[in-house]
């Protein structure tokens, strides 16, 4: 939900921005914009919409050279996305240049105060508002850009990464966060801030997290870190725990793709070193300080959005079969809002890729606020939801840049195995040789996934068949409902085709309606105590003409006699054939919309992190 980027050093800072601006992009990709400021207190400021590959060409690399400049990739909040809405965002005697991510909520009143003083605005933005005002403090306490910062930021109500450059002050940049993620590389001489890490890896693996309400005065070599009242603070550097090829496409076309099929070996990384495969037993070190109340919680109630909440519904299948404690699955988006009963012996499970989701975060505080104990399944190390939740365990999907989710999905899956597996042995409710079968599942399942991989040809035959679609359907029950709502999802958000996911036996219930000879319809018919039930299913979509494509395990040999296609997949325990399921599905979703044109790793409005409510 929009990327910040800056530099200061003694590079030129234009190339580096571009570049960091290139890797943020996924965050939002509205417009795109840079403010350098070079040894004679000049500026240059650069800001289109688009995406930043469109203006690359058209960004002064070659003709400006300064060591100190900001950048910022958007996704709209205030104000469409056109040139003039696009950040930098400069105050009215163009004294500070500032890029922002967030959501100024009072700007209204703070704008009407600051009109009545004679400023004037020219964007829609809650961000010019706010240049303005520290423009104005700037006035107000002597010139002093540090304080007028400071002091703007108590001002304003809402969430902020902000990067802020002043032509008066030039060796500087200040940056401050609230609700929205920034940090920095501390580099020789140098100092790269980003919202994450991957504008700073090609540079140094140093870096320092930015909290919420605090500020940092950045120079070449000397970093000032301080909370927004006031106070110092002194933070340790950490090391970014990958590397630069794991943010490449590596030779893919798309980043999804790459995604997609590096999952047989990332999904190993979210187990390695926490199952003994022999016996099922799985060891959670992140938990321990939670753990009784984990074995003594009356009821889970797991909170998330989007692909993360789907995760959620099949860990509620998972939770309630193998563990017996009954298990709630909420939107956080509405979770919050509802005035939920939530109790001192709940556990709040919050599941994120980013850990900056705002909704997820907010959903975690009301927790919180109740004495619950938060559990975090989060991608993203040092994110805000990773580091404010009771206790948590890290899926180590790695970076994922694709907008669309996938190996963070089939690693959030993984990850409430591990979380059923480990209470349901504690609590004696799995017996010991279903949890050996898992176990010993589990160590085959990359080779499994790997054969799927393998299939990408045929997956893409078939998508080539169904591009011209206009709708789908996709139909499963039990642990493969969530995985017919995750493909759809896929489906619809990065190839526009309308498509809705269903429990197979709702379908009659409403859906069934809209089944003609145009209507695609995929069934998750993978062989499990419902099979027979979903088979029905599939007839009544037969008698009315629908195309049938089934998700089908290799031993299935009556499904191809109900099917126009098979999509085979290998057999493997009921809870692991999620996962096994949804490669057939990102797949088919990813051709398709590769064969449609369509751009997979930036679909239209959509941002990977969305930080704002
Ligand atoms: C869809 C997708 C989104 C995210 C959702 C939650 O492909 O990626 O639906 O799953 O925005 O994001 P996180 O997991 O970062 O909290």
């Amino acid at each position: 939900m929009c990327g910040i980027v800056g530099y200061i050093g003694k590079r030129n800072s234009l190339p580096i921005l571009v570049d960091g601006l290139k890797r943020l992009e996924y965050r939002g990709y509205d417009s795109a914009g840079v403010a350098v400021i070079n040894s004679a207190t000049e500026v240059k400021l650069f800001k289109k919409a688009g995406k930043v590959k469109e203006i690359e060409t058209q960004i002064p690399v070659n003709e400006f050279e300064g060591n100190v400049g900001i950048g910022h990739t958007r996704w709209a909040t205030h104000g469409e996305p056109n040139d003039n809405n696009a950040h930098p965002h400069t105050c009215m005697n163009e004294k500070f240049y500032l890029v922002h991510n967030g959501i100024i909520e009072n700007y209204k009143t703070i704008k009407k105060k600051l009109a009545s003083e004679g400023y004037v605005f020219h964007t829609d933005t809650d961000t010019e508002i706010l240049v303005n005002l520290i423009a104005f403090n700037y006035k107000k306490h002597k010139n002093n850009f540090e304080v007028a910062v400071r002091l703007s930021l108590c001002e304003v109500d809402g969430t902020y990464g902000i990067a802020c450059l002043c032509i008066e002050d030039p060796g500087k940049i200040i940056v401050a966060r609230k609700g929205s993620p920034l940090m920095f590389g501390v580099g020789q001489d140098e100092i790269i801030v980003s919202s994450d890490a991957s504008a700073i890896i090609a540079h140094t693996k140093n870096v320092i997290y930015l909290e919420d309400g605090e500020y940092a005065v950045l120079r070449r070599n000397g970093i000032k870190l301080k909370t927004i009242d006031d106070e110092d603070i002194h933070r340790e550097v950490q090391e970014i725990e990958y590397d630069l090829d794991m943010i490449e496409k590596s030779g893919y076309d798309h980043f999804m793709l790459k995604e997609i099929c590096e999952q047989p070996d990332i999904v190993q990384n979210t187990y390695r070193g926490r199952i003994k495969f022999e016996t099922g037993e799985v060891k959670l070190g992140g938990l321990t300080n939670i753990k009784e109340k984990i074995l003594n919680a009356k009821r889970f109630i797991i909170t998330a959005c989007g692909t993360a909440w789907h995760a959620g519904l099949v860990g509620e299948y998972m939770l309630e079969q193998y563990c017996r404690i009954p298990t709630e699955v909420e939107y956080a988006s509405e979770f919050r809002y509802r005035n939920p009963i939530i109790r001192q012996d709940d556990v709040v499970i919050l599941v994120s890729q980013s850990g900056e989701t705002a909704d997820t975060l907010a959903a975690m505080r009301e927790a919180k606020k109740h004495g619950a104990t938060t559990l975090g399944l989060v991608n993203v190390v040092g994110s805000t939801i990773a580091r404010e939740v009771d206790a948590g365990t890290y899926i180590h999907a790695g970076p994922e840049i694709g907008v669309a989710s996938t190996k963070a999905f089939t690693c959030q899956l993984m990850s409430l195995i591990l979380l059923t597996m480990m209470i349901a042995k504690e609590k004696g409710t799995i017996d010991d040789e279903e949890l050996k079968k898992i176990g010993a599942e589990i160590e085959l399942l990359p080779y499994k996934m790997k054969q799927l991989i393998d299939k990408k040809d045929y997956f893409k035959y078939i998508a080539e068949e169904f591009k011209d679609a206009k709708n789908f359907l996709y139909l499963g029950r039990g642990l493969n409902f969530p995985v017919a709502l995750e493909g759809a999802l896929k489906l619809k958000e990065i190839s526009y085709i309308h498509a809705e996911g269903y429990p197979a036996a709702e379908m009659k219930h409403g859906p069934i309606a809209l089944i003609d000879e145009n209507m695609p319809v995929v069934f998750i018919a993978t062989k499990d105590g419902t099979y027979d039930k979903v088979i029905s299913n599939i007839e009544e979509v037969r008698a009315r003409k629908g195309k049938i494509i089934t998700i089908a395990t290799e031993d299935d040999d009556n499904i191809a006699d109900y099917s126009d296609y098979v999509l085979r997949v290998p057999k493997t325990h009921e809870i692991l054939q999620p996962i096994v399921n949804s490669i057939p599905l990102q797949f088919l979703s990813y051709y398709i919309a590769t064969a449609r044109g369509c751009n997979v790793d930036q679909p239209r409005n959509l941002a990977k992190s969305v930080t704002v409510e």
